[in-house]
């Protein structure tokens, strides 16, 4: 087993240790990471919560999620043997002071035990209304007092609006330093979405194209299968714009649109990422109907078995306004883009479930083939399937084989498959950065904010008023026929395949 000795000891604290995402994707990452060799030689895990429970019974409950949720499925009995010491419980309550001065002590016996003031991540996966009380506390016991090596990463939903997540920054500004501050938007650890930097920036041939000239129109899609699960009480006080479009998507959004930066170095990426949030054209209230469609679920099928609609979820009003899908028509206001719409959409309960990224370029100035030959004449795509497929394809335009001259499009494709190496989840990847001080995949404080900008309109004019046709898509479909119709006065269509 490799070791990267690069890292400093590092003590990780999960606030919400007993919680769902710990099982599912910070503990599988951490011992995936583990087992490849990227964990500092001396670590631990402290998982935080309220139930109690002893180190055995914690390590047993994190176990079984590693069997079920791991990417690498079972753990090796030796390899489990060897990462499970490091890792304990610790039964707590935020609001309690003396837990923290029990944490304090754990932490300081790490230090006394390695004989080095160790690295301190500190992970706060809980809801929104407890992260006041764990900052303060962090920061009165003076548990994260040494700026250079000591993090906290802060899940989603960062704020509630544009309102409370000014007020989460300034909480967090008051005992952290900016570069303390990991926002974590897991989107930006997936290794298809990273690639797009590379793809963008390390290759000569696309980037003269990348622009109003060449580019008609680019769409970014996430589409789920599953509901709202049971997830219904906390999709009720978000829906599809704050859970998904605010971060992830506009996330992406930046990716795919941003200046080319002078160099990898964290700042410079950010400030470039920003650059474009800030220039995306703010929505009047009143053309809000132009240029957003709401949908919500109704009772359908999925894969050949009949699910409920959204107001029958558990924990969800019978009358529920929440929308569950949510597709948005954005322009941004700078010299690359002028006038070229991005289409983004995002929705529970569809057909497939599928990421994408689709980049249509122009049609040709001037066809040389006669309307007989030039039938299937498309213009060029580039489609960046983000999951569960990985590629990259471009689709171009052939000769037909045979005696005579007649068009079809063709593709060129890059699947990720044909690398030989497993991809790292998200989370490995950008936990491993979190534990380096890397915060080119995270999210700047003004970046978050911005993007709540950028949606407070929608958010606002939905909010006044109560949507009169929900549920309008049946689950199993592609969403409700306002989001086709929003395209299509442009002349567009969203993209399915090769032939759309
Ligand atoms: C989360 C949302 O941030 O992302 C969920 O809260 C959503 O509602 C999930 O299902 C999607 O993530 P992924 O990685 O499965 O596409």
């Amino acid at each position: 087993m490799k070791s990267s000795r690069k890292l400093s000891p590092t003590i990780i604290v999960i606030f919400g240790g007993t919680g769902d995402l710990t099982k599912r994707k910070l503990i599988p990452a951490f011992y995936n990471l583990y087992i490849d060799g990227w964990m500092p030689e001396k670590f631990a895990v402290i998982g935080l919560g309220r139930t109690k429970l002893s180190n055995e019974d914690y390590r047993e409950h994190l176990y079984e999620g590693l069997v079920e949720f791991s990417r690498k499925g079972k753990p090796d009995d030796a390899q489990w043997t060897t990462f499970m010491p490091a890792i304990s419980y610790f039964e707590s309550n935020i609001n309690d002071e003396a837990a923290y001065k029990g944490l304090a002590a754990k932490l300081d016996a790490f230090d006394k035990e390695w004989g080095i003031r160790a690295n301190r991540l500190f992970y706060l996966s809980i809801a929104p209304q407890f992260i006041e009380a764990a900052t303060v506390n962090i920061s009165k016991h003076k548990l994260a007092n040494v700026p250079a090596s000591d993090r906290i990463v802060v899940e989603k939903p960062f704020g509630y609006n544009k309102q409370t997540a000014v007020a989460l920054n300034q909480l967090l500004g008051n005992t952290f330093q900016e570069e303390q501050i990991y926002r974590i938007d897991h989107y930006l650890g997936k290794e298809t979405v990273q690639n797009i930097l590379a793809f963008r920036f390390a290759n000569a041939l696309f980037e003269p194209l990348w622009n109003r000239n060449y580019i008609d129109y680019i769409q970014i899609t996430v589409a789920e299968q599953v509901g709202v699960e049971d997830r219904g009480s906390y999709f009720e006080n978000s829906g599809a714009l704050r859970d998904m479009i605010q971060n992830h998507l506009l996330q992406v959004l930046c990716m795919v649109a941003m200046e080319p930066p002078i160099s990898f170095q964290a700042e410079e990426i950010r400030n470039r990422k920003v650059d474009v949030m800030r220039a995306i054209r703010r929505l009047r209230h009143e053309e809000v109907h132009k240029y957003a469609v709401r949908g919500q679920y109704g009772p359908g099928w999925i894969n050949g078995k009949k699910v409920p609609g959204y107001r029958e979820e558990a924990g969800v009003n019978p009358n529920s306004n929440v929308e569950t899908y949510a597709a948005v028509q954005l322009y941004i206001d700078n010299w690359r883009w002028q006038g070229v719409p991005f289409y983004l959409r995002t929705g529970k309960r569809m057909q497939e479930k599928t990421s994408s990224i689709t980049i249509q370029f122009r049609p040709v100035p001037h066809s040389t083939f006669s309307s007989s030959q030039a039938g299937n004449l498309m213009p060029n795509r580039l489609t960046i399937n983000i999951q569960p497929t990985m590629d990259i394809r471009l689709r171009f335009t052939a000769k037909k084989q045979g005696l005579e001259m007649s068009l079809n499009p063709a593709e060129m494709v890059f699947n990720y498959d044909t690398c030989s190496t497993q991809t790292p989840e998200a989370y490995e990847t950008l936990l491993l950065d979190a534990m380096r001080g890397d915060t080119t995949l995270y999210m700047r404080s003004d970046q978050v904010e911005e993007a709540w900008d950028v949606i407070t309109p929608i958010l606002e004019t939905w909010e006044s008023r109560d949507s009169l046709d929900f549920p309008n898509y049946a689950a199993g479909a592609w969403g409700p026929e306002s989001a086709e119709a929003l395209i299509a006065r442009q002349g567009h269509i969203w993209a399915l395949n090769l032939h759309t």
